[in-house]
């Protein structure tokens, strides 16, 4: 790390201690570090390899069940062999030691800041490891209580065509009830805000870091890339989550 890093680190470090509520927002690079390829990376991202349209959307499920189902199954195996790496744990040690003032928000559909500690994170995009039934239809209880569908890829109702998708939220989909509208009032209301590991590409999460902004907040970016949402940032870090975010809430 260079000097100039270093003294940056030092000083958000400084700030982070001294605020009373702290906002994080993280994406895909967050997770990099556990294995968990991101998505807009050039080669290395999923949308560099994949359709986002044909795998990421409701149409495109409709179109290929088995096609969709069979890749968030190849995703879900790579979420259950990763660890949560030195940026998830310096996360939720931060919160440990001081109970009540981070508000960690996430893009991120893996569990990694759960299995971290952080059980409490609002999870924009959903849950890749959930299933969920695809519509409401007269022979299932819920949209989330899918224990009588028969086994298939995708699983489906025994009853009708009704089938079983990952809970994650898809392109043109509507972000979790109320999970916004909090992310939002915690980004309003914080000290400093620290946006981790994002392009900054998809909203309405990127607009986050302008909302505490506007509010006064101190905002710090930590990307080893350029993001779409730099210009909001009073500190730009360029480094890497496991790298970086250790020094940054250590005490
Ligand atoms: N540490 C920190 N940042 C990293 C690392 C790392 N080790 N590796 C890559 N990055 C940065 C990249 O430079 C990039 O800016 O992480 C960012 C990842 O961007 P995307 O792949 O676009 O992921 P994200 O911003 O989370 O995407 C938002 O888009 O596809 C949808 O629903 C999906 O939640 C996702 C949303």
């Amino acid at each position: 790390m260079d000097e100039h890093t270093r003294r940056d680190v030092a000083d958000l470090r400084v700030r982070l201690l001294a605020a009373q509520k702290v906002c994080v927002l993280t994406g895909a690079g967050m997770s990099a570090e556990s294995g968990i390829p991101t998505f807009r990376d050039a080669q290395t991202g999923l949308w560099a390899k994949f359709d986002p349209m044909q795998l990421a959307s409701e149409a495109g499920f409709r179109s290929d069940p088995r096609l969709v189902w069979d890749w968030y199954e190849h995703r879900r195996e790579g979420v259950r062999r990763a660890l949560p790496n030195a940026g998830h744990l310096a996360l939720a040690g931060y919160a440990r030691r001081r109970p009540g003032r981070l508000t960690l928000i996430t893009q991120n559909v893996d569990d990694l800041h759960q299995r971290a500690g952080n059980t409490d994170a609002l999870r924009l995009h959903g849950d890749i490891l959930l299933d969920r039934w695809l519509e409401r239809c007269t022979h299932q209880p819920s949209l989330l209580d899918v224990s009588s569908a028969v086994p298939g890829r995708p699983p489906k109702c025994p009853h009708c065509a009704n089938l079983v998708r990952p809970g994650v939220v898809w392109f043109g989909e509507q972000l979790p009830d109320g999970v916004m509208e909090a992310a939002e009032q915690a980004a309003f209301e914080c000290d400093v805000m620290l946006v981790v590991g994002t392009s900054g590409a998809v909203w309405p999460a990127a607009g986050l870091a302008q909302v505490a902004r506007e509010a006064g907040a101190h905002v710090a970016i930590l990307n080893p890339q350029e993001s779409a949402i730099d210009g909001e940032a009073h500190l730009i870090l360029r480094g890497t989550a496991a790298g970086v975010l250790p020094g940054v809430f250590a005490e």
